[in-house]
């Protein structure tokens, strides 16, 4: 590849709004989840500056493999991978929800090596993250053109459609498919595909059906952290929203469900009690031991995560497993 000083580019597509149209969705999303029977709070609220520190803690848990499974398994496919995205010659190397693209470095440092002609569309949410990682790559990888999009998936996916014109490698990495219920999820792989074109490659991460008790653990370590995880959405509440959540009176409760493959992660109220919001100006009541459903983390078969890519219109190519054969990244292509 032509070694070159590139200047990266930033594009936002976030809605720009001031803090108060933020704090109003997040009031009326706690207000109507708190209202239903049962409960539920969106997870996408957990991940303030607390719950993204917490969940760095989760991902170096001993009980949490869901990362280290990922990475090991780039680490031991990435020559592989990177020959199959390359050889359809230049590439636009997409990354849905790239965050800090820990994983994906591991990606990046193999193309460079081997000289490859991409150049990479990291896509997230937060606007901090995109500028860092941008900066970030700048330095260690100079080679590297880079054109970070700030949006919403599938705002960016649009974008995506419409301003890169050659051929794309999309990544969804870390499981995040799970966290979406299964009809949901099929739907957003057939989202990713009708911005692509025929011949495009999709990289699907999906966390495995394996021993529940290994499952169960990752969401329920020793030391409480995934507890404080969970915990900190009625903290985030009582902060933002003025609430008066008790904390000692909450407490996290796991279920995994083998048949269904789904791992549930509840807050249970310990007593009878009221909550009172100052953003809402109301008063939501529980019943003794009555919870809070907060997120899903679906575990799919090898034969479900293939039969949902084909369901959206892919060709399944092939999937890289980690050593336990608990985690896999399959390799989709545009049909
Ligand atoms: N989305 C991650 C997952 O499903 C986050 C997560 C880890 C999580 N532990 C949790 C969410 C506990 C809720 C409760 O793996």
């Amino acid at each position: 590849m032509l070694l070159q000083t590139t200047t990266n580019t930033l594009i936002d597509l976030s809605q720009k709004t001031d803090g108060s149209q933020d704090r109003a969705a997040f009031a009326k999303d706690v207000a109507e989840g708190l209202s239903q029977r049962p409960k539920k709070l969106s997870s996408r609220y957990f991940y303030d500056a607390n719950g993204s520190r917490l969940f760095q803690q989760i991902m170096s848990l001993p009980e949490y493999y869901l990362t280290r499974a990922e990475y090991s398994l780039l680490q031991q496919h990435r020559a592989a991978m990177v020959e199959a995205f390359a050889a359809g010659g230049f590439f636009h190397l997409v990354d849905l929800g790239a965050g800090d693209a820990m994983k994906t470095k591991l990606l990046l440092g193999e193309l460079t090596k081997k000289g490859k002609d991409f150049d990479y569309v990291p896509l997230d949410i937060s606007g901090a993250a995109m500028r860092e990682l941008s900066r970030d790559l700048q330095q260690t990888y100079p080679e590297i053109y880079v054109q970070a999009v700030v949006a919403e998936y599938i705002t960016g996916l649009q974008w995506l459609g419409q301003h890169l014109p050659k051929r794309k490698v999309v990544l969804f990495l870390g499981s995040n498919i799970g966290n979406f219920e299964r009809q949901e999820g099929q739907k957003f792989i057939r989202q990713i595909r009708q911005h692509l074109q025929p011949g495009d490659l999709f990289l699907l991460g999906v966390d495995l059906t394996k021993d529940p008790a290994t499952i169960l653990a990752a969401y329920n370590d020793a030391s409480g952290v995934t507890a404080a995880f969970n915990l900190n959405l009625l903290e985030r509440i009582n902060r933002e929203l003025g609430g008066n959540f008790d904390l000692d009176a909450f407490s996290h409760f796991p279920l995994y469900d083998p048949q269904e493959g789904v791992m549930h992660s509840f807050l249970v109220s310990e007593r009878e009690q009221e909550v009172y919001l100052e953003a809402t100006q109301a008063r939501y009541t529980f019943a003794a031991w009555e919870a809070i459903h907060t997120e899903s983390s679906h575990k799919y078969t090898l034969q479900q995560a293939t039969d949902m890519g084909r369901t959206a219109g892919f060709e399944f190519v092939t999937s890289y497993l980690d050593e336990k054969g608990g985690f896999a990244d399959m390799l989709f292509k545009a049909v």
